[in-house]
C-alpha cells in the first residue's frame, strides 16, 4: 500500500486501553475547551470495563494517531453515550458517524431498550449527526454545563417502548 493509500484507508477502531489515556486526554481538551474531562474520568470509566457497564473505543490514523473515541454506558435496561469526539483534522469523513453507529450496535447486542446522551444546545452539528442518526431530543436540562449552555437530552429507542416487556407480561 502507497502512503497516499494509507493515508485514505479508513482509520482502525478499536478498545480503548490505559495506555491510550494521554492521547484521548489532548484531542479531549481540544474538542471540549469548556468541559473537558478530567483525566481521572477516563481512568475511572476503563476501570469499569472489566464489570461489563463500560465500552470505550479509539479511531486510529495509518500513523497511529489517535483521531477519535467513544465511549457506551450500559446498564440495563438503559444505554449511554458517554463521550464522541472526532479529531478536527479527521472530521467530515464519517468517523462520527461510524463511532456512533458502533455504540448504537453495542448498546443493540446488549439489549437495551434505548441509547440516551446529552448534547450541548449550542452544538447543532453533533445534534444533526444524532437526529440523523434517529436520536430525537426529549428533554432539555438548563445550566447542566460547567459554563452555563444548557443540555439536550436526546433518545434513540431500539425497541417499542409503548409495548410491555416480558418482565412487566408476566406481572399482569
Ligand atoms: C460531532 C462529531 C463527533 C462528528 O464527527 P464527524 O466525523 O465530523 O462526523 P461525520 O463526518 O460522520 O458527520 C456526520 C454528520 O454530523 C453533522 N455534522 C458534523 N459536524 C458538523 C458541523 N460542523 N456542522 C454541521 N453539521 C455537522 C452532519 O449532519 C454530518 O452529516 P453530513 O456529512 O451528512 O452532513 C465531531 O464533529 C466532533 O468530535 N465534534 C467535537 C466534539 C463533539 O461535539 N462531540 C459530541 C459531543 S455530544
Amino acid at each position: 500500500m502507497s502512503a497516499a493509500d494509507d493515508e485514505h484507508a479508513a482509520p482502525a477502531v478499536r478498545a480503548m486501553t490505559d495506555a491510550d489515556v494521554a492521547a484521548v486526554l489532548a484531542l479531549e481538551r481540544r474538542l471540549f475547551p469548556h468541559d473537558a474531562w478530567p483525566e481521572s474520568f477516563f481512568r475511572e470509566e476503563l476501570a469499569e470495563v472489566a464489570s461489563g457497564t463500560r465500552q470505550y473505543w479509539v479511531a486510529v490514523a495509518a500513523d497511529g494517531a489517535v483521531i477519535g473515541y467513544a465511549g457506551l454506558m450500559c446498564v440495563l435496561p438503559l444505554a449511554d453515550v458517554q463521550t464522541l469526539a472526532v479529531a478536527p483534522e479527521a472530521q467530515g469523513r464519517g468517523l462520527g458517524t461510524r463511532l456512533l453507529r458502533l455504540l448504537v450496535d453495542a448498546a443493540a447486542a446488549r439489549r437495551a431498550d434505548q441509547v440516551l446522551l446529552e448534547v450541548r444546545s449550542d452544538n447543532p452539528g453533533a445534534q444533526a449527526l444524532y437526529a440523523r442518526e434517529g436520536f430525537a431530543a426529549i428533554h432539555t436540562r438548563p445550566r447542566y454545563y460547567p459554563d452555563g449552555a444548557d443540555a439536550l437530552i436526546m433518545q434513540k429507542p431500539l425497541r417499542d417502548l409503548d409495548a410491555p416487556t416480558s418482565a412487566s407480561r408476566l406481572r399482569s
